[in-house]
């Protein structure tokens, strides 16, 4: 990078590659906006900058939603392909190349990095242990084992870790478990499996990591990994699987994080392929383009550490920058779907400006990893005071009077040079908060000027002027200063909002605006009819999207989440006659006690308002007998009597929750009296 001259700098920059088996969400678009602001940043001020993506398509999540949607893995990824390019361009995201992992590029990039580091001699075979699906015939990811936690004893935990008591472990130790798949047992099975030699690599990364490659917070989380210790990084996975085969090793194939990192520069080989540009220029060793990867702080150890060491052991070049973001809260909280927070990219497109969000982002977003609030309410307000009430509002506040006094046309010299000034000279200081990824400190100084661009119409006041006799020329001098001072706003708005940034141009009837071309104000020239740049933000909007978003609460197999019904189906459906059929009624728990050799049930005792039942209730788990004595609850009343082995049951109470501790029958004490009717 050093012997490049500042002014003619070669730039590639990659946004981390979305998952191919689910839509772009909000939060996704955090890294998106942001990175994209960054590139288009970066082209507005003349550099050679390339902004390249792909969708990362290969691994199990996406091999069993294909299996589940009857469809071949291809195919999906095209299809959710499609979906994610849709998005993205809306969102006005500016990729030069949006390629796919699962491509021949890839393939043999893949495999040249592979064989590279394995004739080098970093890469290890080892026969590992792992839990196998007898019924599905597979390896079960660890996410794909559901049982019991082995330190709390909670249930339906994941292979990896306990969401109870927050403990981590091998999938080998939970108890009683089960696949997600198939619903089966896992067996422990052996299989040969293939690792990179991470901790060849200490001393190489322990000083990348201190020469100012990643953000201080970064670096420090780096220095935890060492101190515990660079593990081997299992690169192979066995056959069923959905990925490259490895060479040399049939039936083996690599790990998605293996093949993912990769795809950058397979969707830079495809762009290169097309266009003519060097692909060695930015990936051979020594280079001196630069090479940034925006991620999320997620995926920090797979391109802080993994990454550089494969690229270096493979003889390729190391990035110039890992630049990691936070993760985006919506109202405070994570997104969550019951709440109408987890809004996709489709579900607000449908409903908003694109570019209320990004200007929105851009407000909020910083240097660091700290975490990002979209609060539903702020961003109306914020969207609509900036945007609207103070950059908007310079141009409609001048604009008419230009093309109805002075058709159209602008002064002949510019009344307020020092302002002009001012403005023009503020663009060096913005231009370097952007460059340090600083968008919410840019955006500040650029509302300031806003504010100083309205003070000044306010102060002068043309639609008083204009009602004067005499004062046309201090009309169309206060205008077109407030014109010209729009125009240059708007270019330090550009890379945040491309598309008002057009509308614009074609406004003013302008070339596009660069950072270069605002030296000289327009003076003499003529724009056109002003028409709104941007309406204020509808409230009813935003409340459609959150409804919108309840409503999507259809069940996905996600990487993360296998389905609860995929492993627990529906029972076949009933119809209204059938559910009107049940009689529920209150019932008054008259007595509760235990049964002698039954370790889940208890004997209830009550009255349903002048006739009394008998009932066994597995609630002991729950339950203390004497808490029970004399509470309400919901009893099916016309339930045929059933002989259990402790005696005759007459009835069942209601229990609802997931088990354990967490079951609940007591109805609230509300007045309802035995008996009655439960609607
Ligand atoms: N496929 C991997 C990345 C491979 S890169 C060689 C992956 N995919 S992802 O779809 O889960 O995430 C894509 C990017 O979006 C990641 O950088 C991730 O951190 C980011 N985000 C996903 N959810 C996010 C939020 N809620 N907030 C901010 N960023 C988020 O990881
Ligand atoms: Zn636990």
């Amino acid at each position: 990078m050093a012997s490049r001259p500042p002014s003619h700098r070669k730039i590639l920059v990659t946004s981390a590659l979305p998952y191919a088996n689910g839509p772009i969400h909000l939060g996704h678009l955090v890294e998106y906006i942001q990175t994209d602001i960054w590139v288009r940043f970066q082209k507005l001020r003349g550099h050679e900058c390339h902004y390249v993506c792909a969708d990362d398509a290969h691994g199990t999540p996406i091999m069993l939603r294909a299996q589940s949607e009857g469809i071949t893995p291809e195919k999906l990824i095209a299809r959710i392909g499609e979906d994610h390019r849709a998005d993205f361009a809306e969102f006005l995201i500016g990729f030069d190349n949006y390629h796919s992992t699962h491509s021949d590029e890839n393939r043999e990039l893949a495999s040249l990095i592979y064989t590279r580091l394995h004739d080098a001699g970093h890469i290890a075979t080892r026969t590992i242990t792992q839990a196998y699906d007898p019924v599905k015939e597979m390896f079960l990811p660890d996410r794909f084992i559901k049982g019991e936690c082995p330190r709390c004893g909670a249930a339906d935990q994941y292979g990896d870790s306990c969401e109870v008591c927050g403990a981590t472990y091998s999938p080998i130790e939970l108890k009683n478990a089960v696949s997600a798949i198939s619903g089966a047992k896992p067996i422990e099975k052996e299989s040969l499996h293939y690792f990179f030699k991470l901790a060849q690599f200490e001393q190489l990364l322990r000083n990348w990591t201190g020469a100012g490659h990643l953000q201080a917070e970064v670096a420090n989380k780096l220095g935890e990994w060492f101190t515990d210790g660079l593990k081997e990084g299992d690169i192979s996975r066995d056959a069923p699987y959905f990925g490259f085969e490895i060479p040399n090793a049939p039936g083996k194939y690599f790990y998605v994080w293996l093949d993912a990192p990769i795809g950058y520069m397979a969707s830079f080989r495809n762009l290169c392929d097309r266009s003519g540009l060097d692909f060695d220029e930015y990936w051979k060793k020594g280079a001196d383009t630069e090479l940034y990867h925006f991620i999320g702080k997620d995926i920090i150890y797979f391109h802080a550490l993994f990454w550089p060491a494969m690229l270096h052991g493979a003889n390729f070049r190391m990035p110039t920058a890992i630049n990691a973001h936070g993760f985006l809260t919506v109202n405070g909280q994570k997104m969550s779907k019951s709440r109408g927070t987890f809004i996709k990219a489709r579900t607000y497109l449908d409903q908003l400006n694109p570019e209320y969000l990004r200007y929105y982002f851009a407000a909020k977003l910083s240097a660091g990893i700290d975490d990002l609030d979209l609060n539903l309410d702020d961003f109306q307000s914020r969207v609509n005071a900036d945007l609207v009430g103070k950059v908007v509002n310079i141009a409609s506040r001048c604009a008419g009077f230009i093309s109805k006094r002075f058709h159209g046309v602008l002064a002949k010299t510019c009344a307020e040079p020092d302002l002009y000034d001012t403005f023009v000279r503020s663009g060096e200081e913005i231009a370097g908060l952007y460059e340090k990824r600083e968008f919410g400190q840019a955006m500040r100084e650029i509302m300031a000027l806003a504010d100083k661009a309205n003070q000044y119409i306010d102060e002068k006041k043309p639609w008083a002027l204009a009602k004067q006799e005499g004062m046309d020329q201090a009309v169309q001098d206060t205008c077109s200063v407030g014109l010209n001072l729009f125009r240059v706003l708007m270019t330090y708005l550009k890379p945040v909002l491309p598309r008002m940034a057009e509308q614009t141009e074609r406004f003013l009837g302008i070339e596009p605006m660069t950072w270069v071309n605002l030296a000289e104000p327009l003076t003499d020239h003529t724009i056109r009819t002003y028409e709104p740049l941007m309406m204020r933000v509808d409230p009813s909007a935003v409340t459609a999207m959150q409804d919108a978003s309840k409503e999507n609460l259809e069940p996905t197999v996600t990487a993360t989440a296998p389905s609860v019904l995929a492993d627990n189906p529906l029972a076949p459906e009933i119809s209204i006659d059938d559910f009107g059929k049940i009689d529920l009624r209150i019932a008054r728990i008259v007595k509760a006690e235990h049964v002698d050799g039954a370790d889940k049930l208890l004997h209830l005792t009550l009255d349903i308002g002048g006739e009394t039942r008998s009932v066994f209730a597995g609630i002991k788990s729950a339950y203390k007998p004497e808490d029970l004595q004399d509470r309400l609850t919901v009893m099916v009343a016309n339930l045929a009597p059933r002989k259990m082995k402790f005696g005759m049951s007459e009835g069942m109470v209601l229990a609802a929750g997931p088990g354990g501790k967490e079951l609940f029958i007591l109805n609230p004490d509300s007045g309802a009296q035995p008996g009655m009717r439960v609607k």
